[in-house]
């Protein structure tokens, strides 16, 4: 769908003064303006506590596109037309005046413009203020407008599966759910969009993405990177619910999910979460053997001594919280009955990279002697999402020479070579589809429920049961041992990250 440019757009944005609108959402939307994504006419209408003025309010923004936008620096002049479009509220979200003051302003911009605009009410807060700013916007018929007034929840949608169906019973009985948008951003991510385009729009995978062809799949997205400055929300979340409910889960039903009859937003929705609900659960017994947790310890990376999680600023000395998990799934569908899907991830790894490993079954029968053969290795299509942007496929070819010697090598599309042009954001992408009204890579509630539901006995045994060997991995390692473990007793190893961008000699 094309943006209709002559239909203005508000953006209402709760928790303006915080780092995710700082580091993200405002350099998306200033990128998008470069680019001429925006339409003609919008405002930017900006809550938050803190005391400020619009100058005050304008620079900090500017100091975030300076920092973090992927366009450099900010154009002087683009900068100063954008941010004429931005003002600042300095308000209490618990307060009627709040949105009494919002009322007005939209009114006023109506009289201004002469028509209604598309209306996003972004909440980038936490969690605990999702229902308040809810309810308030639906007691003040700031949200009436099922087609041109929209909420973007950030995540966490929930802390567990009983909050999240609170959460979206009270969404669901104030909007419509045409109306919320769930974010995931890393289904805004091009290279995650581009597995739906992989999957989907060449015929020679099919007959071969199956059982029968693939023995197993790894999704890793390791982070070099500890908590930061955010040890007070991650003590509550822990590895599993910041990365695996959503990111993982959502990479995994990309790489799983049945061909979608079109790309229409609820024919691809209800392709992942068929996925979801396909998941074999957890049985108490499985748990310990399926899924293993880490907690870093202190370490050296990059020449910086770096602290360990319980040493982290509003972190417990005794927490318990995971900082990395891996886990074995099972799909019990036709497609995939039997291949295990591995998934790993943590914090303060040797590496920060998010790569999807799948691997092929060995070939029926070796016709090589063992001296041609050194080097075999199964075919392997590695699809990596960040940094690098590319899909490798891994073949055996004939080392040139005299002699019959196989080597592994790799099909390369790489994204810098082929396009060499910047990518945007996953912000931007996603910040647009809500201007767009298109839900396809936002997350519907079923969903989401479903991703909490596998996960539930994992939460609640980790949650029960002290980890007794916590903390268990260094710093700028890959993590506990017991990951290596978990997987070699499957006779596999973890896909080497540290080697996905070089081919093999
Ligand atoms: C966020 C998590 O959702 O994703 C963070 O809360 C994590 O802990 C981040 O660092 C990773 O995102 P990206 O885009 O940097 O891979």
């Amino acid at each position: 769908m094309i943006i209709d440019r002559d239909q203005p757009v508000l953006f209402v944005i709760f928790g303006a003064t915080g780092d995710l609108n700082w580091r993200k959402i405002n350099p998306a939307l200033y990128n998008l303006y470069l680019d001429q994504w925006m339409p003609k006419t919008f405002a930017i209408y900006g809550i938050g506590r803190s005391r400020h003025t619009d100058e005050e309010m304008r620079d900090k923004l500017l100091e975030g596109v300076n920092t973090f936008s992927r366009s450099g620096k900010a154009d002087a002049n683009a900068w100063n037309e954008y941010a004429g479009k931005i003002t600042y509220h300095s308000s209490d979200i618990n307060n009627d005046k709040t949105y009494t003051d919002l009322g007005k302003y939209i009114e006023s911009l109506k009289s201004k413009w002469q028509q209604d605009p598309v209306i996003i009410y972004y909440m980038a807060v936490s969690f605990e203020f999702f229902t308040v700013i809810a309810k308030q916007l639906n007691q003040h018929h700031l949200a009436d407008d099922v087609k041109n007034h929209r909420l973007v929840v950030e995540k966490p949608f929930g802390n567990d599966l009983e909050s999240a169906k609170s959460l979206n019973d009270l969404l669901c009985s104030l909007f419509e759910e045409s109306q919320i948008y769930r974010i995931d951003h890393y289904l805004g991510k091009e290279t995650v969009q581009n597995i739906l385009a992989f999957r989907f729009a060449n015929s020679i995978l099919e007959p071969i993405w199956n059982r029968n062809y693939i023995q197993h799949v790894q999704i890793s997205v390791t982070e070099q990177l500890g908590i930061g400055g955010r040890g007070g929300y991650y003590e509550q979340a822990g590895a599993l619910r910041d990365m695996v409910q959503n990111h993982i889960l959502q990479l995994l039903c990309l790489v799983a999910m049945e061909t979608p009859i079109n790309f229409q937003a609820d024919e691809v929705r209800n392709r992942k979460v068929d996925v979801l609900r396909s998941m074999r659960p957890f049985r108490p017994e499985d748990i310990k053997k399926n899924a293993v947790r880490g907690q870093y310890l202190e370490g050296w990376i990059e020449g910086q001594k770096v602290p360990g999680y319980r040493e982290e600023d509003q972190v417990d000395p005794h927490s318990n919280t995971e900082t990395f998990a891996a886990i074995k799934f099972f799909i019990d569908n036709w497609r995939w009955d039997g291949v295990p899907f591995y998934v790993r991830t943590g914090k303060r790894l040797h590496q920060t990279a998010s790569v999807i490993s799948i691997q092929f079954r060995d070939v029926p029968h070796m016709v090589f002697p063992d001296a041609a053969i050194d080097n075999w290795r199964q075919n392997r299509l590695i699809i990596s999402i960040q940094p690098e942007m590319s899909i490798r496929l891994q073949v055996q070819a004939k080392r040139p020479g005299l002699e019959m010697v196989l080597n592994t090598v790799d099909l390369v599309f790489n994204y810098d070579g082929t396009y060499g042009q910047e990518t945007p954001e996953a912000y931007e992408t996603l910040l647009l589809d809500t201007m767009e009204g298109d839900q396809t890579l936002y997350m519907r509630g079923d969903q989401v429920e479903a991703a909490w539901q596998i996960l539930m006995p994992i939460l609640q045994s980790w949650e029960s049961k002290k980890s007794i060997d916590f903390p268990n991995y260094s710093a700028n390692t890959w993590g506990p041992e017991i990951a290596e473990a978990l997987i070699a007793q499957d006779g596999f190893h973890w896909f080497s990250l540290s080697s996905s961008s070089q081919t093999p000699k």
